[in-house]
């Protein structure tokens, strides 16, 4: 890399020299931030989570490979796994927030008002659902494996009444497909059973 400092002739050498490594180090470390793998904070007390307390079970995933790289639910409209995603939501979600992510002793989930705003990204959803919230939204790092959790997202996204253009979790190319779920016709097609 080519340092303008190397140009100033009152610089001494060294200066010049460690100048052009900071800056150096400096745009690596830029470059870093821009590809880091998400992180993750206790949705209401802020705290980074603890990641090792998951179960060993269902760790390498492919679906958790990536979401750990990247933050994306490859799980996410995903018709190979959403039967699967849709029993993991009945038997560990929908006690309290209805079948269809409606709202029942907790809040609902199909729609884009979110107690805690970063639910509105994947990344925010899944602190929730490891580290839990307030109250009965007790963590599931104890009950789900991080495979699972990933799929209680996905059924609960594929819940999402509202416009597909604020189905922010999507890929652009799943968002344009995307239909908003009309709980009337999953009645008559038994999809809600
Ligand atoms: C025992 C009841 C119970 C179970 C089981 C439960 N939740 Fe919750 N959930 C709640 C309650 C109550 C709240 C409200 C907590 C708060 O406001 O801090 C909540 C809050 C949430 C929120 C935050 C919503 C917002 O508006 O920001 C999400 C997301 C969520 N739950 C997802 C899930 C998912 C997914 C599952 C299944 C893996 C699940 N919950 C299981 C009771 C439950």
């Amino acid at each position: 890399m080519h340092c303008f400092l190397s140009k100033i002739d009152w610089v001494p050498r060294f200066v010049r020299l460690s100048r052009c490594t900071g800056a150096l180090l400096l745009l690596l470390s830029c470059a870093g931030v821009a590809l880091a793998s998400p992180r993750f904070f206790h949705t209401t007390e802020g705290y980074p989570l603890d990641l090792s307390y998951a179960m060993e079970e269902g760790r390498d995933t492919e679906a958790v490979k990536t979401f750990f790289e990247t933050g994306e639910n490859i799980y996410n409209e995903n018709e190979e796994f959403l039967e699967e995603a849709k029993e993991v939501y009945a038997t560990m979600c929908s006690a309290c927030h209805g079948r269809y992510a409606e709202g029942k002793i907790g809040p609902g989930l199909n729609d884009d008002y979110w107690t805690y705003p970063q639910n509105e990204h994947d990344v925010g959803l899944f602190s929730t659902i490891y580290g839990g919230a307030r109250g009965q939204m007790g963590p599931m790092w104890g009950a789900l494996t991080l495979d699972e959790m990933l799929l209680s997202m996905a059924w609960m996204r594929h819940l999402y009444t509202g416009s597909p253009d604020t189905a922010t979790w999507l890929t652009e190319e799943k968002r344009k497909a995307f239909q908003p779920f009309q709980s009337e016709t999953a009645e008559q097609d038994g999809e809600g059973s």
